[in-house]
């Protein structure tokens, strides 16, 4: 039973059979969540469930939960590799109880699955509870029997669990093994508590309150829990090994890489072997949850870990890309428990080999450079900031990954030098921008947001509002006025147009004032938070300080919400209906239309198209208010997202959530839940509804999806219908029957088409009497010899003409010449097989083709072909095939 795969399904069965319903996971990248980079926890999923905010229709639940932790507040990316334990992947099995079992259940289920089930023996446990918590070690000493000194007391954050900051949490009671005096370590809470002896392999959380702030606890409506055992730990415990690397699943990920390699793992290039076989599983997860490697965000969290693993594989002495060769090994192991990796098993694979391909085209030079800084440094020195940004700038070393390269040798790296060269470089790219045009323009901004401060953005709420002038633009200079019939760049006070940023593009609109008319063509934003107009006057004069009325147009702005909301609809219709990986790539909405792309390894059948188009129109006839939440970046950042945000955003995220999920397992959640800074419509009806007009590639990996909303869509499909009824009045047929009128018109078509070639081809040989005298065949030197000029036969079908000729002939030459309506010739010689000894179709071919001016010609010895612009001169050119017979 103590398989990996076996333990994981006795987990889920036992508590099955305890009335728990089995909860598939949830994707690493969170939905209901969008502050927290990766689930970390099996409560992520549940957590407003906790609160009361969402129902289920069970009370109990259990998972085997996929888990990240590397970027963000729960990393330990760093130890992967050189410890026993640390994973940036791993399972996490849970069961939960919203509002119905409390402690005694937990702890007497808890117990008998261990104890029982699991057979480990009641001596070698031993647990820690919350300091005062009373009823926990009361508990402890009845179902397990344990005297006091089993049931250590733990004052600390340790034994409190939070998922971050705010959210539900609760004292909680772990439960350790003790694997022999033969290894080093100390119970809980002594000082040798890091030991190895002692391992935690579970967490009982007695969830009771919900943080809303720092400072700030409520009591939850009812008390519940929620528990979190590590697979890798148990499977460990249970196979007697003292490393989570030396279990079933990840040997055969390590034979695998020892198998790339050719090298069986020892000493101290263990560490690579673990490394890989780790990070293969988290970045093949990943990608299989639709991230991809990128510079920013989870996708720069991804591609750290790919290359560190990448690294070690060279250490290896890997030569070519490697990690993709390991990705049906795990999915044999793993994709029966998660069927998402088989479904974008190739696009792992491709994304690997991309990656290493890419990355493994600079890494050598850039460890050479390593190497030749850090030869004079001795353990306890470090290395340059300036160096080590160098390697990250030019050879796409991020920071953990040199400080990895250095760790064995106990080299450290300079990581406020770091930072500081890398806010040099950024110094010296503003400097950069000097000179004229465009590019003054580009300085300019600094000094004038120093001046100015950020632009306050009103659109999300009004579509009007006043404002005062603060800067004019023009020609990369900043001016006084920008006058009558001038075109110039405006920046305000505040402002309801909407900056082009998400993919949304820019509002446009007017700006007047007693006696000024201007147009708004467009709105960009500058420096993260300068909103900046392009304008054109049309009366009177734009000057500094002057107080205007802004107006952004209604009915594009309009358009544009629709087709925002309708894209956060289809993105998770996509997911829905393609699977988890299906992850924004990029999108463009744009008051006419919408375009979205998505990572998705192939095409997207029309049938799952239409599915997509079902479900977020059935979401969009919900119309449910669109609610948008704000939190400060602060708040977000201190929940483990810092990198998911970069600048993109502002001072605050905002989170826009829409719709109910339609899914027919009866739970009520929310449709979407998105960080977006773009506009929104009120309800989702007013969407009105929404048309995909197809789906394209735009690379590896990526699809893109084209699609129309209200008033748009509503035309589009006008004209669709009007030209499919002008389609069905000429094949005077009702619109149902005229794709099967069409086909069969086509098919009627087809046979005609084969029905007249024959006959231009029985015609050209003599109207298919066979007997017929002048077909054009005489004996030359006592070879039968075939020669034609047909009229109005294709080009293409000469061949089958020659081979027809063959046939009647027996043994003999056939050559035709067909000319064609614009005077060209085309020539074909055919030669029976028993006479290929003595005659080549080409070089007669080749006699007949000089004549029609042609150069050359092909085929082989018993059928060749070519051709010429001198139709008129066929006689002449069947004249000279005879004679290269009668010459033979
Ligand atoms: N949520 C608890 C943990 O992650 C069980 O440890």
């Amino acid at each position: 039973m103590s398989g990996v795969n076996e333990i994981r399904s006795t987990f889920l069965d036992y508590f099955a059979k305890h009335g728990h319903e089995v909860v598939p996971s949830s994707p690493l990248v969170p939905r209901n969540d969008p502050t927290l980079m990766f689930t970390n926890a099996g409560m992520v999923q549940f957590k407003n469930v906790f609160t009361g905010v969402e129902k289920r229709p069970y009370q109990r639940a259990a998972t085997a939960q996929k888990c990240v932790r590397a970027g963000g507040k729960h990393n330990d990316l760093d130890n992967v590799g050189y410890t026993a334990r640390h994973h940036t992947f791993f399972e996490m099995l849970g069961n939960f109880s919203f509002g119905d079992y409390f402690k005694p259940l937990a702890i007497e289920l808890a117990w008998n699955l261990v104890t029982k089930e699991f057979g480990l023996s009641p001596e070698k446990l031993l647990v820690t509870v919350y300091a005062d918590d009373e009823d926990a070690a009361t508990l402890w000493r009845k179902i397990a029997g344990f005297s006091d000194d089993r049931i250590i007391r733990i004052g600390t954050s340790d034994n409190f669990w939070q998922m971050g900051d705010t959210g539900p949490c609760g004292p909680c009671s772990e439960i350790f093994i003790d694997q022999g005096p033969e290894l080093w370590g100390g119970p809980p809470g002594s000082p040798e508590e890091d030991g190895d002896r002692f391992l935690e392999f579970w967490n009982l959380v007695f969830m009771q309150y919900e943080q809303i702030e720092p400072g700030n606890r409520v009591g939850l409506p009812r008390p519940s829990i929620d528990t979190g055992m590590g697979l890798e730990r148990m499977a460990g415990i249970l196979q007697g090994v003292k490393s989570n690397y030396d279990t079933d699943l990840f040997r055969s990920l390590i034979d695998a890489v020892a198998h790339q390699v050719g090298r069986a793992p020892e000493g101290k290039q263990t560490a690579s072997y673990r490394v890989i076989a780790d990070h293969l599983r988290a970045s093949s997860f990943l990608v299989a949850d639709g991230v991809l490697p990128s510079n920013e965000g989870r996708g720069y969290v991804l591609r750290r870990i790919m290359r560190r693993a990448m690294r070690h594989a060279q250490l290896l002495g890997s030569r070519d890309p490697m990690m993709y060769r390991l990705v049906p090994t795990l999915v044999r192991e793993m994709g029966q428990a998660y069927p998402e990796l088989v479904r974008a098993e190739s696009l792992i694979a491709e994304t690997l080999r991309l990656e290493e391909t890419r990355f493994r085209r600079t890494l050598e030079r850039g460890l050479s450079i390593l190497d030749a800084e850090t030869r004079d440094l001795s353990e306890g020195q470090s290395l340059s900031g300036e160096t080590a940004f160098t390697l990250y700038d030019t050879y796409g070393f991020p920071l953990d990954l040199t400080q990895d390269a250095l760790k064995s040798r106990g080299i450290a790296v300079d990581t406020d030098g770091f930072t500081a060269a890398m806010q040099r470089q950024r110094a010296a790219a503003r400097a950069a921008w000097s000179g004229s045009g465009e590019a003054a323009t580009e300085t300019l901004w600094y000094g004038l947001r120093e001046r100015t401060g950020a632009t306050e953005f009103l659109g999300y709420d009004t579509e009007g509002a006043e404002a005062v002038v603060t800067a004019l633009v023009r020609g990369g200079a900043e001016v006084e006025a920008i006058r009558a019939g001038e075109e110039g760049l405006l920046v305000v006070t505040q402002t309801p147009f909407y900056a082009e940023s998400g993919g949304q593009v820019g509002d446009t609109g007017t700006i007047t004032g007693p006696g000024l008319k201007v147009r708004v063509t467009a709105t960009e934003k500058k420096l993260g938070d300068l909103f900046v107009h392009h304008v054109a006057v049309e009366e009177g004069s734009l000057t500094l300080d002057q107080p205007v009325e802004l107006k952004v147009d209604h009915g594009r702005r309009s358009a544009i919400r629709s087709n925002h909301s309708a894209t956060h609809l289809l993105h998770e219709a996509l997911r829905q209906v393609l699977g988890d990986h299906v992850a924004q790539k990029g999108s463009l909405v744009a008051p006419e239309r919408l375009r979205f792309d998505i990572s998705h390894p192939k095409p997207i059948e029309a049938e799952e198209l239409a599915r997509v188009e079902e479900i977020a129109n059935r979401v969009l006839l919900q119309n449910e208010p669109v609610v948008t939440k704000l939190m400060a970046v602060d708040d977000a950042i201190a929940s483990g997202a810092r990198a998911l945000f970069g600048e993109k955003y502002g001072e605050e995220v905002r989170v826009v959530s829409m719709g109910q999920d339609a899914a027919d397992d009866g739970r009520a959640r929310t449709f979407s839940v998105e960080l977006c800074g773009g506009t929104h419509v009120g309800r989702t009806g007013d969407i009105g509804v929404v048309t995909i007009l197809g789906d394209s590639a735009v690379g590896a990996g990526v699809r893109r999806i084209e699609a129309m909303t209200g008033d748009a869509a509503r035309r589009h499909l006008a004209g669709e219908s009007r030209q499919l009824a002008a389609i069905a009045a000429l094949l005077k047929a009702p619109v149902a029957e005229a794709p099967e009128r069409l086909a069969a018109l086509l098919d009627e078509r087809r046979r005609m088409e084969r029905e007249l070639s024959d006959a231009r081809r029985k015609l050209a040989m003599g109207g298919g009497t066979g007997g017929a005298t002048d077909d054009g065949v005489r004996e030359v030197a006592g070879t039968k010899l075939m020669a034609r000029v047909v009229q109005g036969v294709e080009m293409r079908d000469l061949k089958s003409l020659a081979d027809e000729g063959k046939k009647r002939l027996g043994s003999g030459i056939v050559a035709i010449v067909g000319v064609a309506p614009d005077g060209k010739a085309g020539l074909v010689v055919g030669v029976t097989e028993d006479l290929t000894g003595r005659f080549d179709a080409v070089a007669l071919v080749r006699s007949g083709s000089e004549r029609l001016g042609g150069k050359g010609g092909g085929g082989r010895r018993d059928m060749a072909q070519a051709g010429g612009p001198d139709g008129a001169a066929a006689e002449a050119a069947l004249e000279a095939i005879t004679a290269a017979v009668g010459a033979a």
